[in-house]
């Protein structure tokens, strides 16, 4: 397994068609080939189904895309810290666009991740959800504004000051936590720009995902950081 550092590209695969079955160990294998070629950290979310398969087979940071709040046992179709952590992934995010949670049981989630020693990135859709979630104190905080999410327009183009306002924000709760932003992000010219914004880093997922030519993607995306 290999650790997040900073600064990183972090691939969201979601449920895209491309990425059922085979498709997430290819894409992975893709995202390995680019961080090896580059020495750049690029970390996966695949789906939840394919986690194990993918942790396994790879060697570059991989996280699950949920983690639930339970503990082993009676928890019949959740996806437990314990599970994450024993499929080789490093951690998870929590609380994304497309599956949000209510902050106690995001604040369950960065604990008992913290606990195994998993990586929490939890995303928040605005400043003030950051701020909030800062206060359980996890890795990683990733702000998306939702509207943005999967269209053509960069969130550091249309919205840059959601980017630094968060970094500055969370850094004033936390200087600990690492801040990333997404949403739209799909070019080199898009993570330089999160990075001289004060992010540490993006994560982003149609970019790479839906682009036929995902290697030459990725190249061009890392290439700002
Ligand atoms: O998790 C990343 C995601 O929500 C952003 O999606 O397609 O705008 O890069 P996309």
């Amino acid at each position: 397994m290999t650790e997040l550092r900073t600064p990183a590209v972090v691939v969201n695969f979601k449920a895209y068609a491309e990425v059922d079955g085979p498709g997430a160990l290819r894409l992975a294998q893709i995202c390995q080939t680019v961080a090896e070629e580059t020495g750049l950290c690029i970390a996966v979310c695949p789906p939840v189904a394919e986690l194990g398969a993918v942790a396994r087979a790879v060697d570059i940071p991989v996280l699950s895309q949920n983690v639930d709040p339970y503990k082993p046992g009676s928890a019949t179709g959740w996806m437990t810290p314990s599970m994450v952590k024993a499929t080789g992934a490093c951690g998870s995010l929590i609380n994304h666009s497309e599956h949000r949670f209510a902050d106690d049981i995001i604040g369950q989630c960065v604990s008992m991740c913290k606990e195994l020693g998993l990586v929490q990135m939890v995303c928040a859709e605005s400043v003030a959800k950051a701020v909030s979630v800062a206060a359980f104190a996890p890795d990683y905080i990733a702000v998306e504004p939702p509207e943005l999410i999967g269209g053509d327009i960069s969130v550091t183009t249309a919205n840059p000051r959601i980017v630094s306002d968060t970094v500055a924000a969370v850094k004033d709760v936390n200087k600990g936590i690492s801040v990333l932003c997404g949403a739209g992000v799909k070019t080199g010219a898009d993570v330089k720009a999160a990075i001289e914004l004060g992010a540490d880093g993006v994560l982003l997922a149609s970019g790479v995902v839906k682009n036929k030519d995902p290697k030459a993607a990725l190249l061009d995306l890392v290439s700002g950081l």
